[in-house]
């Protein structure tokens, strides 16, 4: 079993190789300071066009005059619709705004903080919503359901927003095995029965992004951290000794991964 998982690593190095060959020509040794991206003007780290992939946070369709500003992360595309300073963004959620426009209640069990991109070792990301409801979403229906504005059954869940100041006791929530879910709206409650969930729900919120510890000490030395934060860029051209670093971790991650 290990001999087999072991040759099943190697072939994977193999296969591997080209793609780092890719990627030394996508994540190029010196990243730009700044580039200018249509209406947000002239861009910083922690942002990044996608010529410089590895760089910060990619934005994409900087170049494109008019097109809509993205950020992709693997759950879905984000809208960015301001910079709000240097660490912070506001965003829609493009698969969370469809979902409340086509009325879809999977709205109501879509977890904003797990459509993020995910955490590096350069960059970490949060979300700050000033106005947020918390909605309930348990596997079983709960009693005295009327205490609730609202309750919805959706694809085998049960979807509640409690009214206020009602508290759902500890046992009924491992009981009835609910878990809490935070979504943004469009302005402060009170809510009624008679708020339309859909469209009093948005999908518009603030993304924090933090820039790692190692990443600032570079910056205070007038340098930029660059791709997976191995080693600070430094202004003169030469030997980049974090490639074969690079290659070696990738390869032991994805080897350590494939050997369990
Ligand atoms: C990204 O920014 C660099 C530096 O300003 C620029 O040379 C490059 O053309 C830009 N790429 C895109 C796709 O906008
Ligand atoms: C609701 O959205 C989910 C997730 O995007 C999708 O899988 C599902 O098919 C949608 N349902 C309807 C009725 O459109
Ligand atoms: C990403 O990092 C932030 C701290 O900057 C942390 O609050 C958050 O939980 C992390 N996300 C994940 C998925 O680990
Ligand atoms: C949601 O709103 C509450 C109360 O206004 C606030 O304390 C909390 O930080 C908000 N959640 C997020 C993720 O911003
Ligand atoms: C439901 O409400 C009734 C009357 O207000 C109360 O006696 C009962 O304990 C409640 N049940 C739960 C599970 O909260
Ligand atoms: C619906 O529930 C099933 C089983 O709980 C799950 O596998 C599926 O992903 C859910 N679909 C959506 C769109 O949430
Ligand atoms: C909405 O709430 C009001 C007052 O709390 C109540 O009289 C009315 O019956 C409720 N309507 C629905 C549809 O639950
Ligand atoms: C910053 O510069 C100092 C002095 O040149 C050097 O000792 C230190 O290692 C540098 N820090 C980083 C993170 O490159």
């Amino acid at each position: 079993m290990v001999q087999f998982s072991f040759l099943r690593f190697l072939v994977l190095c193999y296969s591997l190789l080209p793609l780092l060959a890719e990627d030394e020509k996508k994540f190029p040794w010196k990243c730009p300071t700044t580039f200018q991206c249509g209406k947000f003007g002239e861009l910083q780290f922690p942002f990044t066009n996608t010529s410089n992939l590895g760089c910060g946070l990619p934005i994409m369709h900087c170049g494109d005059g008019n097109q809509f500003k993205t950020v992709h992360s693997p759950k879905t595309i984000y809208r960015l619709e301001s910079i709000d300073g240097i660490n912070s963004v506001s965003v829609t959620d493009h698969r969370l705004k469809k979902m409340l426009k086509y009325r879809n209640c999977t709205a109501f069990t879509y977890d904003l903080k797990a459509a993020l991109p995910p955490n590096s070792s350069m960059l970490s990301f949060q979300i700050e919503m000033k106005n947020n409801i918390t909605l309930l979403r348990c596997k079983h229906a709960l009693a005295n359901s009327t205490k609730y504005i609202y309750h919805i059954s959706c694809n085998d869940s049960e979807i509640y927003y409690p009214s206020q100041n009602f508290e759902t006791g500890k046992d009924n929530m491992v009981e009835n095995e609910c878990s809490t879910l935070e979504l943004p709206i469009s302005s402060s409650p009170p809510v009624d029965n008679s708020t339309d969930i859909y469209t009093f729900l948005h999908a518009e919120f603030r993304m924090l992004i933090s820039v790692s510890d190692n990443c600032l000490k570079c910056q205070e030395n007038g340098t930029q951290c660059d791709v997976h934060n191995f080693h600070c860029t430094s202004s003169k051209e030469g030997a980049d000794p974090r490639r074969s670093k690079l290659a070696v971790d990738i390869i032991l991650k994805t080897g350590i991964i494939y050997m369990f």
